[in-house]
């Protein structure tokens, strides 16, 4: 028989950092996940989509506009696609002199880079990013999951989860991986009878704190799932967050959050 697990209780949420530690390193680059980690959060964020020849590679925005010099490298691409891009083509760009001259040479990450940063204390969340413009990615997520040893040995120990908006790619991702934890996101939660149907392919909601009830927090918990709630970024915003009830928070700033915390 198996010990029960430690309950963790709402006083010490899990702690995420958002798109690595997009507050104090640019958003979805290796820096920032080193952020992520140096905080001891249990988790950073990434975005993952597909470049045109089906390479997995980290980005959040639909085009290279405003986090990469595209404008520079590709002259008159810079409001296409991003998954338009080959890899080769994303590789020369540089994503971290938008944020500071600090970060002049960020390249845009693979997906398994992020794997390398990552930790048994400091996990991953993978949100798929817009799939409809990236069709097959779940089934190359799932790969790279079960196949690469760094990724599978960070799925062994529970420190994955697998995130998406797109509730057809979420059903699509449980059913091609039952094993990964799932998070179904939401910018309003819906109805009680939508939250249990939700129950049926995730383990957790992830939704926005700002407009979070006391009656959306009843019908995910009776749902059965667990509550993450983002982009959380003062302590004020956490502790608020806390006493709603929520699990868990996603925020820009996990240096400064974590040590929040762990004053508690
Ligand atoms: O964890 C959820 C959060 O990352 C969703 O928002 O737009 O930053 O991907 P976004
Ligand atoms: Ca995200």
């Amino acid at each position: 028989a198996h010990a029960a697990p430690a309950e963790r209780t709402n006083e010490v949420p899990v702690l995420i950092g958002h798109r690595g530690a997009s507050g104090t390193a640019p958003e979805n680059t290796v820096a920032a996940f080193k952020d992520g980690r140096a905080s001891g959060a249990d988790f950073f964020e990434i975005d993952v989509q597909l470049s045109s020849d089906g390479v997995p590679f980290l980005f959040h925005d639909d085009t290279p506009a405003r986090t990469t010099d595209v404008e520079e490298v590709f002259p008159g691409r810079a409001n296409n696609p991003v998954t338009s891009f080959t890899w080769a083509e994303l590789q020369q760009l540089d994503a971290g002199s938008y944020f500071s001259d600090k970060y002049v040479g960020e390249r845009i990450p693979h997906l398994d880079d992020a794997a390398q940063v990552a930790t048994t204390q400091t996990g991953v969340y993978i949100e798929i990013k817009s799939p409809v413009y990236s069709p097959g990615i779940e089934q190359v997520v799932a790969d790279e999951l079960r196949n690469d040893p760094t990724w599978s040995r960070l799925v062994a120990a529970e420190k994955i989860q697998v995130l998406s908006f797109d509730e057809a790619s979420n059903r699509r991702f449980a059913a091609i991986a039952p094993e990964i934890e799932l998070q179904q996101l939401t910018g309003v939660v819906p109805t009680r009878a939508v939250v249990e149907s939700w129950a049926t392919f995730a383990d957790s909601v992830g939704t926005d704190y700002r407009v979070l009830t006391p009656q959306n927090v009843a019908d995910v918990k009776g749902a059965g799932l667990i509550l993450g709630v983002y982009t959380v970024n003062s302590p004020e915003a956490v502790q608020y967050s806390l006493d709603l009830g929520v699990d868990a928070v996603t925020t820009d700033f996990p240096i400064e959050n974590q040590r929040f915390l762990q004053g508690q």
